[in-house]
C-alpha cells in the first residue's frame, strides 16, 4: 500500500503542470475551461452529455422484454406511489451531503418526487438494511470511481449507511476535508466499522495529460486511451468498486475544448469519441483482469444516468424545474446512450478469476426520473441565470434506488458473508 502510495504521489506533478498551461494560455479560452474543468473540477457541468443524435437507433420496448427466467432483473419495471415508503431513510440534515444536493434547502418546494419506490417486474427489490451492510462491509472499502454522477451516488450511499450508525461523529472524512465537488478524491471512514467508502473522480476513467511536445497546436489536453486513472493504484484492494463515466464522452467535452485522444506517445487526430471510449474501456477491462484480486473485490460498472434538458441543452436554456412527477409515457423515454452498449459488451467480458463484473443497469429506471434533478435549485452562490440542472441528482433520490440494487445484487452475491 506505501508503494502504490508513493506511486500515486509521483505522478501528481501533472496537476500543477496542466495549471501552469492554462495560465500561458490566458487568452486561450477553451485551455482555460478544461484545466479547471479537470483541475478544479469547476465544470460539474449540470449536463456534460451534449451528443444528442449519438443514440443507438434502438428504442427501449419495455412490453416485449420480460426477465430471463429465475434471475431477476431489477432494471426493468415501474415507479410506484408510496407514501410510506422508507425511501427518505435520510433526510437532508445528513452532514455528509454536499450543497448542489441539498434542493429543498436550495429551494425546492415540492416534496411529491420523493414518494415513489421502484417497483421491479416480477421480483420485489430487498428493503435496504444499512446495519447489514455496514456489517458485511467491516474493515473494508467500498470505492466509487468516475464523474460527478458517481460522487452523486458515493453520498447518497454514506448517508443510507449513516442512519445505522448513532454516533455520527464517528463517520468522518479521512483528512477532515468538506464534501464538495471540488476534491478530486474523498474518503468518508466508518470508524466504529473500520470501513472507508471512497470517492475518485476521474470523469474519463483513463489519463488526463497534457500533449506530447511535438502535437499539433490546437490539441491542449490529451485523454490516455491507453493508461487508467493514476488513483487505479488506490482502487486494487476495495471490496466493492463501483465504476461509472459517460458523461463526458461527448465532442463537446473533448475534440471541441482542444482535448484530443493519446495512445502510446503520440496523438491521434482522427480518432473519434466512441473509438476513444471503446479504447477506455479495453484498458479498464485489462487493469481488471491484472490488477484484481477475484477473493477480495466485487466489480459493478454502473450504467449511464440519463438527462431531462426540454426546451433546449444543457447549455443553451434546456429545463427541468416544472416536473413535479415521473413521466408516465413510457413511449416518450429516450433511446438507449450508445455508451451503454459499449459498456456492456465490455463487461460481459470483463473477467478475473471467477468472477464478472457486473452491469448495474440503472438507465431505465432513471429515465423515467425528471422530476428528480436539481433543476434551478442548485448550490448557493449560483448565479440566477446559470444553466439549469437536469443531470444531477437531488438527495435524497434517485441515487438511493441505485443503491438498493447495488445492494441487492451484492447479497445475490453472498457478499462477505463468512
Ligand atoms: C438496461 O435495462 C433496460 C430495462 O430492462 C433494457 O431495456 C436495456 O436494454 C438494458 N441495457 C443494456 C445495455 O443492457
Ligand atoms: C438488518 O440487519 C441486521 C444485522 O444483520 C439484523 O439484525 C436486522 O434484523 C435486519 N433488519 C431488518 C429490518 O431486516
Ligand atoms: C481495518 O481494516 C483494514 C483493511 O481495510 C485492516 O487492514 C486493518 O487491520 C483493520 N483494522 C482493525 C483495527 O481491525
Ligand atoms: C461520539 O464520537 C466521538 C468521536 O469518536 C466521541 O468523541 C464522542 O464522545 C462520542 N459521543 C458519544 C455520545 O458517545
Ligand atoms: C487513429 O485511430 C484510428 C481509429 O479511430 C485508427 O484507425 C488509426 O490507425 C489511428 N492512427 C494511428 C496513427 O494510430
Amino acid at each position: 500500500m506505501d508503494q502504490l502510495t508513493t506511486q500515486t504521489r509521483h505522478k501528481l506533478p501533472f496537476t500543477p503542470v496542466i495549471i501552469k498551461r492554462g495560465l500561458c494560455y490566458a487568452l486561450s479560452f477553451f485551455v482555460i475551461l478544461i484545466s479547471s474543468i479537470i483541475v478544479f473540477n469547476l465544470g460539474d457541468f449540470p449536463d456534460p452529455l451534449a451528443f444528442v443524435g449519438n443514440f443507438f437507433p434502438w428504442k427501449l420496448a419495455p412490453n416485449q422484454r420480460r426477465p430471463p427466467s429465475g434471475a431477476c432483473d431489477y432494471s426493468y419495471g415501474r415507479w410506484v406511489r408510496d407514501e410510506n415508503y422508507p425511501i427518505q431513510m435520510y433526510d437532508e440534515n445528513c452532514p455528509f451531503l454536499d450543497p448542489g444536493f441539498r434542493c429543498r434547502q436550495n429551494g425546492r418546494k415540492d416534496v411529491e418526487f420523493l414518494k415513489w419506490r421502484w417497483q421491479p417486474d416480477g421480483c420485489d427489490l430487498l428493503r435496504f438494511n444499512a446495519s447489514d451492510l455496514l456489517e458485511r462491509s467491516r474493515n473494508g472499502r467500498i470505492v466509487f470511481a468516475g464523474d460527478s454522477i458517481g460522487r452523486n451516488q458515493w453520498e447518497s450511499l454514506i448517508c443510507m449507511l449513516a442512519q445505522a450508525v448513532s454516533n455520527k461523529s464517528t463517520i468522518f472524512e479521512d483528512k477532515g476535508s468538506p464534501i464538495t465537488k471540488h476534491k478530486g478524491f474523498l474518503s468518508m471512514k466508518f470508524q466504529e466499522y473500520n470501513l472507508t467508502i471512497e470517492y475518485y473522480r476521474a470523469p474519463f476513467l483513463v489519463t488526463i495529460n497534457r500533449p506530447p511536445i511535438d502535437s499539433p497546436a490546437q490539441v491542449k489536453v490529451t485523454v490516455r486511451v491507453d493508461e487508467l486513472h493514476w488513483y487505479s493504484a488506490r482502487w486494487t484492494g476495495a471490496n466493492v468498486l463501483v465504476f461509472n463515466t459517460g458523461h463526458w464522452w461527448n465532442k463537446e467535452k473533448t475534440v471541441k475544448m482542444g482535448c484530443y485522444f493519446q495512445e502510446g506517445g503520440k496523438v491521434n487526430m482522427t480518432m473519434d469519441v466512441m473509438e476513444g471510449f471503446r479504447r477506455s474501456l479495453q484498458t479498464l477491462k485489462s487493469w481488471t483482469t491484472k490488477n484484481l484480486n477475484p477473493e477480495r473485490s466485487r466489480v459493478f460498472f454502473r450504467s449511464y444516468s440519463p438527462v431531462h434538458y426540454t426546451n433546449g441543452k444543457w447549455d443553451d436554456g434546456g429545463v427541468c424545474d416544472a416536473e413535479i412527477e415521473p413521466e408516465k409515457n413510457y413511449k416518450k423515454l429516450k433511446a438507449e446512450a450508445w455508451n451503454n452498449q459499449y459498456i456492456t459488451d465490455v463487461t460481459k467480458k470483463m473477467t478475473y478469476g471467477n468472477w464478472k463484473v457486473q452491469f448495474l443497469n440503472i438507465t431505465y429506471l432513471t429515465a423515467f426520473r425528471k422530476d428528480g434533478h436539481p433543476s434551478r435549485h442548485r448550490e448557493p452562490g449560483t448565479l440566477p441565470n446559470a444553466p439549469q440542472d437536469c443531470s444531477h441528482w437531488c438527495l435524497p433520490g434517485i441515487p438511493d434506488t441505485w443503491n438498493e440494487l447495488l445492494y441487492a445484487h451484492l447479497l445475490s452475491m453472498e457478499f462477505r458473508t463468512k
